[in-house]
């Protein structure tokens, strides 16, 4: 890993756009080598929520945006339901260069371990500072624990409105990747959760 990226976070304090060119270049961590592109985050500044997931997938490597691929059109579609515009919130992610394996000509989905997800922490904070979020949403575990802490459990948390100190406040849901990865009446039932989570954000 090399230095943190206290230089360029310095130079970008006040605009997105300076913080997303001096992310197109971070190489605090080894991800960027594999990587087509930095996939930073979109969206209003500032915005009521800002959702944050895992890292960008393959769809969102290539295209150098958050969430257009499955997962995404999935959470457009739960937020749609729950009566939240996309165009309304700022959407990014924990750690912003795709982690994959080659597997035959499938570029298969890595997890990202604790040394990257602290790596890219600095660009979050700074999108959170930026943003100034009433709510910042996290989707999945990785994302939630990379904004609490270790110990935190989406099983246990999610769906509840918490108080932070860098945000107003704080909620986790499911990941919409663990989602898709269900069938049937499973897949369905936590969708249904998922929007019903997005509610609570909607009614507070
Ligand atoms: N999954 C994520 O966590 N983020 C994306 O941008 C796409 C899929």
């Amino acid at each position: 890993m090399t230095a943190p990226h206290g230089a360029a976070l310095a130079a970008t304090r006040t605009s997105l756009r300076a913080l997303r060119d001096a992310a197109a270049d971070c190489r605090a961590c080894p991800l960027w080598r594999a990587a087509t592109q930095t996939v930073f985050g979109e969206g209003r500044r500032p915005a009521r929520w800002m959702f944050v997931g895992e890292q960008p997938g393959d769809h969102e490597d290539r295209s150098g945006r958050p969430f257009v691929g499955p997962a995404g059109r999935l959470l457009d579609a739960a937020m749609a339901e729950a009566g939240i515009d996309r165009r309304e919130v700022y959407v990014t992610n924990a750690v912003k260069h795709f982690k994959w394996v080659p597997a035959g000509r499938r570029r298969l989905h890595q997890k990202p371990n604790a040394r990257e997800v602290a790596a890219c922490r600095p660009w979050l904070d700074a999108e959170i500072a930026l943003v100034q979020p009433e709510v910042v949403v996290a989707l999945g575990a990785t994302a939630a624990q990379a904004l609490m802490g270790r110990t935190f459990r989406v099983t246990r948390e999610r769906g509840k409105l918490l108080a932070v100190g860098w945000a107003r406040a704080f909620m986790a849901t499911v990941h919409p990747s663990a989602i898709l990865r269900m069938k049937g009446a499973d897949r369905e039932a936590a969708r249904q959760a998922l929007v019903e989570d997005l509610r609570v954000l909607v009614a507070s």
